[in-house]
């Protein structure tokens, strides 16, 4: 065993499978380990539960172990991207799956093929979502389940921003695909979900965190930006969206600061989004809840390219409050 070189993995990447390509070891002391998962047989997950919530960083693979577990993952994705027709309720349930392993892949190997294909099958999904005339409150329930904040939000801001690029008559398959690839991957070097809720520069400066945390989160942007850059079949104006994506209307977002004017339409939709997902995911959906966020969308958004997106958010909202029972239509 001692011959052997093994590195950490992250259990969750292997969670939720019966079977893997690879042997994981458990470390028990600085050069002892023992194998808990054989390659390619059936396993008992208690013992990965049971170590996990003690310290996730006790399981091991070999650098092999590990080429064979990102094989493994697309195509595994690939294979869950080609289900086809799965009513709204497993189609969430798959794609919650899929971005999980979709944001692994953007950052172990960039935005390949098969990330894009994924990318398409979620954009599919919404569109179906909103022909079925899925509500808000079934998105709320099926998406945001409070297990996986980067992933569950990421998957929410897709499935809102495609409604309102339909909102907006932005409705063609670029556009979709632009959308909703960026908000698949926006935070994708994030891995603690309370660093990817620092929305501005001063929450993640007064955070109790250490300097380079400080820095790595400042400058997720740029990284998932010039990962976006490097793909072989780039996508544009994605890398532009993630760049901007924790810029503000009134100039006090990162990385530049830009105001309203500045900032890429794709972008304010993108934002404004983001700032209405956040803003429901730790709250209870109600008709009170969302009267106070348009009213707050009024005065926040209400400049530059911000603009045009408000009147489609605004129409949203009106839409939300005219179907909620004990709502006086006006
Ligand atoms: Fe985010
Ligand atoms: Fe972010």
């Amino acid at each position: 065993m001692s011959t052997l070189k093994l590195y950490s993995v992250d259990p969750e990447k292997f969670i939720n499978h019966d079977k893997l390509p690879c042997d994981v070891y458990l470390k028990l002391g600085p050069k002892k380990f023992v194998k808990v998962i054989k390659q390619n047989s059936e396993y008992n997950k208690e013992i990965i539960y049971k170590y996990r919530d003690m310290d996730s960083s006790v399981f091991h693979i070999t650098k092999e172990g590990m080429e064979s577990l990102k094989q493994f993952e697309v195509n595994l994705m690939r294979k869950l991207s080609r289900a086809e027709n799965l009513p709204t309720e497993s189609a969430i349930a798959r794609n919650l799956w899929t971005v999980q392993l979709m944001q692994d892949q953007v950052r172990e190997l960039g935005v390949t093929d098969t990330v894009i294909e994924a990318t398409d099958a979620v954009i599919k999904d919404s569109i179906k979502s909103l022909k079925d005339e899925t509500t808000l409150q079934d998105l709320v329930d099926g998406i945001m389940r409070k297990n996986d904040y980067i992933v569950e939000h990421s998957l929410m801001i897709s499935y809102i921003a495609i409604e309102m690029c339909q909102r907006l008559k932005w409705n063609n398959s670029a556009t979709y695909e632009k959308i909703a690839l960026a908000s698949l991957i926006h935070d994708c070097t994030l891995e603690d979900p309370l660093h990817a809720q620092l929305d501005t520069k001063g929450m993640i400066m007064d955070a109790p965190i250490d300097a380079s945390t400080k820095k790595h989160i400042l400058n997720h942007p740029q990284d998932i930006s010039s990962i976006v850059q490097q793909a072989k079949r780039f996508i544009p104006d994605v890398d532009k969206i993630i760049l901007e994506h924790h810029e503000r209307p009134d100039g006090n977002g990162f990385p530049f600061g830009f105001t309203g004017t500045k900032i890429h339409p794709l972008s304010c939709l993108f934002i404004m989004t983001e700032d209405f997902v956040n803003t429901i995911y730790n709250s209870q959906l109600s008709p009170d809840l969302i009267r106070k966020i348009k009213k707050d969308f009024e005065i926040e958004y209400n400049s530059g390219n911000f603009r045009k997106v408000l009147e489609a958010f605004q129409d949203y909202f009106d839409n939300f409050l005219n179907q909620s029972p004990g709502t006086i239509k006006v």
